[in-house]
């Protein structure tokens, strides 16, 4: 070993001992006759002293040395008389008596500090200097630790990890594939999994009644804070279960990873409707720190003069609790946030509910007993503000979702350190899609209809309920999951309605549907977005900060510079031809 000790444990009961360490130089200061040197390793920093007049030859030749230089350093530990109490070593240092270098290092393209100078960008291209800095190290050791536990509280509760393959067949529904060309498969390809779900299914099938996986799923899709085009799942499934067996028993597991990483209690996990989700919060993903839910005020505002809530499909409200002192300038920043093409609204209709005299953007149409009486269908008292959109339906919600998360940051109701799980329930088994004319299943094809919606699929699927549900933490969707189809004849007919030929749901998923002819158990299961878990628990919007090695917006890794075009023969070899590349093939 090139090293007795590392740089974050020595302190006063190692006093007079030789140590040697090993490390990156943090910091050199030249003080005259002494020189220190921060000494850095994965576990801290300790500080190394060395006296001209004691040694001048060492002294002469650390002079040369810089910031991030690998050394060796031999020494006594000492008390030290300038003790730094935020440092676990900071009571020692060692009066180094010999010194090698083990590698010199160009000058860092950015400070490797807890706040560093360097931007995203170049941060990222050399992510591997990045890594040293202890905020991101320290999300490594988090998401270790994290995936440690979950693994031991999963096999503690019967669960075993069985890896599935990651060159899998390409399918159609689903975000888009990253597909792989097969060499001794001239002109097929592999897709990569966007998730181990039908090999967790054909587990079941197996008999593995208690399957997880902790893997790295692949989708091309667009990339935003909380989505990378690989992340990694806890990836589970069981037999011989229903909706209620699975949400308690992952609700173990939440439970047990607050109380592990964050000593709190969890009490029961509340649930909600995707019905009452949407039509309080406007997302199938509330933030649930607070409370402001949309009030409907349709039949209240219809009555005037005033167009834009007469033609409206919808109009809703929220009330933000003592804001009705907000300047006109605070008012057109609300306005101004809507207006934003990311949100799309035209405008913001708002009541001031101040002492004695109401105000309005809409006094022209609505005299003040229209506006207490709003008011007070909405439980506004005085001193606060409401917030009216309207629109279609779902637009108006989504919008006023995104004003209500706005509002709830603007007042500080958001706060870090609490963390409200919820379990959304009861999703739609279908969604229409305007553009292609058909439906598209809201989770996955696999998911179960509620057995008494079954007869709807036929009459009228937009109404069928799913025995599916999420994990929403804090806003953000950590987990969704459902019990599965386990009839051969009931799978077909979901085909069905997503608009497959028969022989095409037999050519994609013939496996399956011939795999339920074999004794199919039934079976449900969920998956948690590890790195968004990790992101959450931690109060960190991006899950970036909790990746070795992510790609940036554009879905490149700029350290490794992939994607990448590749040869002409490898092209050749794999029988591709490269239709337009505006990048030369080298
Ligand atoms: P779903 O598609 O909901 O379900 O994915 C499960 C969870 O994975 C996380 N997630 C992502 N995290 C980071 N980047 C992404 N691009 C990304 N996409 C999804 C989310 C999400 O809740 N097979 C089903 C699960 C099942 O039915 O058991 C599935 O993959 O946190």
């Amino acid at each position: 070993m090139l090293r007795t000790h590392t740089c974050g444990e020595l302190n006063s009961s190692h006093l007079n001992q030789t140590v040697t360490l090993s490390g990156w130089i943090q910091k050199i200061r030249n003080l005259g006759g002494m020189t220190f040197i921060d000494l850095r390793d994965r576990y801290g920093i300790t500080q190394l002293t060395f006296n001209s007049a004691t040694l001048p030859e060492l002294h002469k030749k650390i002079e040369d040395y810089g910031r991030e230089w690998v050394i060796q350093a031999t020494g006594t530990v000492i008390e030290r008389s300038n003790k730094n109490k935020n440092i676990p070593t900071g009571d020692i240092e060692i009066v180094v008596t010999d010194i090698q270098v083990l590698n010199s290092s160009l000058l860092p393209p950015f400070t490797i500090e807890d706040e560093s100078d360097g931007g995203d960008e170049l941060r990222m291209k050399y992510r591997y200097l990045d890594l040293r800095r202890n905020p991101v190290k320290n999300n490594l050791i988090f998401r270790h630790r994290l995936a440690l536990e979950i693994r031991n509280y999963m096999n503690k509760i019967g669960f075993l990890e069985i890896e599935t393959p990651f060159l899998i067949r390409s399918t159609p529904e689903g975000a888009r594939d990253f597909i792989v060309p097969s060499r001794v498969n001239e002109g097929e390809f592999y897709a990569l999994p966007q998730s181990p779900q039908t090999f967790k299914q054909l587990l079941m099938m197996s008999g593995f009644d208690r399957y997880f996986q902790i893997v790295k799923c692949f989708r091309d899709e667009d990339l935003r804070a909380d989505r990378q085009p690989e992340f990694t799942q806890i990836d589970c499934e069981m037999s011989f279960v229903e909706q209620e067996d699975v949400l308690t028993t992952f609700e173990g597991l939440v439970r047990h990873i607050f109380k592990t990483f964050k000593n709190i209690e969890i009490p029961q996990i509340e649930r909600i409707t995707y019905e009452e989700a949407m039509r309080y919060y406007g997302t199938d993903k509330p933030d649930a720190r607070f409370d402001m839910r949309f009030v409907e005020l349709n039949s209240l505002t219809k009555h005037r003069e005033f167009k834009i809530f007469n033609e409206a499909e919808l109009v809703i409200g929220i009330v933000a609790k003592g804001c009705a002192s907000y300047s006109r300038k605070q008012l057109d920043e609300l306005v101004d946030f809507v207006r934003r093409p990311t949100i799309g609204a035209s405008g913001l209709i708002y009541i001031l509910c101040q002492p004695e005299n109401y105000k309005s953007s809409v006094d022209k149409f609505y005299a003040q007993e229209d506006l207490k009486r709003i008011a007070e269908h909405c439980q506004a008292e005085e001193g606060d503000l409401i917030l009216i959109m309207a629109g279609k339906t779902e637009k108006v919600q989504k919008q006023l979702g995104e004003l209500r998360l706005e509002m709830g940051t603007r007042l500080g109701l958001r706060s870090k350190g609490v963390y409200k799980p919820l379990w959304v329930v009861d999703f739609p088994l279908l969604e229409w899609d305007e553009e292609t004319q058909r439906f598209y299943a809201k989770h996955h094809p696999f998911t179960s209809p509620k057995p008494e919606h079954i007869p709807l699929l036929t009459t009228e699927p937009a109404k069928v309920k799913a025995n599916a549900y999420d994990l929403v933490i804090n806003g953000s969707e950590i987990g969704g999951g459902s019990i599965r189809i386990h009839d051969n004849a009931l799978q077909k007919k979901m085909f069905e309605v997503l608009g497959f030929k028969a022989e095409e749901a037999e050519e994609q998923f013939g496996f399956l549907l011939n795999a339920f002819q074999y004794g199919c158990p039934p079976h449900g299961g969920i998956a948690f977005g590890f790195d968004r878990l990790c992101a959450v628990l931690s109060d960190v919007e991006s899950i970036r900060d909790f990746i070795a090695f992510p790609k940036n917006n554009s879905a490149r890794d700029v350290m490794i510079d992939a994607p990448s075009p590749v040869t002409q023969e490898q092209l050749d070899e794999l029988k591709l031809k490269v239709v337009s590349n505006e990048k030369n093939i080298t």
